[in-house]
């Protein structure tokens, strides 16, 4: 199991007038990742941003010394394969989608990974991990939900623990060097016990943008981690 920790700030809880700077203060208060939520009102009910923000963004994901940061699309859309295509023309180093949102798993894996990009696969509270059985070989990233999609803030749902240690065990039988991923809900409070049952990245979006000082959060969170 992959020893470093990664804190992936969804800026779905940023201040969008202001996103730019959003994502250059939250990479200065320690950010590893920066995690890009996107909704189409289709596969979940709700509205964000698309690849052209992304684009826009992806100038500003550097460490003040210039070191380029992870942009960490999660696409909650569907269908998938044109739209993560257009992420990875826009910047996208990650890119992850709802297998249930394709109807050719494979396919959009392949075609994510064809323009470079990592490709991860995201689960839902309530969907099993039966997919993993034919494609944990072609991914990068397992994203474990721990809310159901659609919106920040909600509270965490304890069944992903299970999840994740479920997850943890196919990743050690496939012998591959796969990052797992919990995303909503994660605080300081808990972020322990998400890292007990076998997760090494962690989404966070209101704990971190709901508070003035971000670098206390993020440090709170490495505290109760290391
Ligand atoms: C939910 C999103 C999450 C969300 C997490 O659909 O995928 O990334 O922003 O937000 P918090 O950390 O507020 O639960
Ligand atoms: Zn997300």
């Amino acid at each position: 199991m992959s020893q470093i920790f990664r804190i992936a700030p969804s800026i779905l809880s940023a201040d969008f007038a202001r996103l730019g700077e959003e994502v250059r203060n939250v990479i200065a208060a320690g950010a590893d990742w920066i995690h890009f939520d996107v909704m189409d009102n289709h596969y979940v009910p709700n509205l964000t941003f698309g690849p052209m923000v992304c684009q826009a963004l992806k100038p500003h994901a550097k460490t003040p010394d210039g070191r380029a940061v992870p942009i960490d699309v999660h696409l909650m859309v569907q269908p998938v394969d044109a739209l993560a295509e257009a992420f990875a023309a826009a910047g996208a180093d990650l890119i992850s989608f709802h297998p249930d949102a394709s109807g050719h798993v494979h396919r959009s894996v392949q075609a994510i990974k064809s323009k470079g990009c990592q490709a991860g696969l995201v689960f839902n509270p309530a969907q099993p991990l039966d997919v993993l059985d034919w494609v944990i070989e072609d991914i990068d990233l397992i994203l474990i939900m721990s809310v159901n999609p659609g919106f920040g803030g909600q509270s965490f749902i304890d069944s992903a623990l299970r999840k994740v240690e479920a997850a943890r065990k196919r990743i050690e039988a496939s012998g591959k060097d796969i990052r797992l991923e919990v995303d909503g809900g994660i605080k300081a409070d808990n972020i322990r016990r998400v890292a007990d049952a076998g997760a090494d990245t962690f989404v966070a979006g209101s704990a971190i943008f709901g508070k003035p000082d971000y670098r206390a959060v993020i440090q709170a969170m490495r505290h109760a981690l290391a």
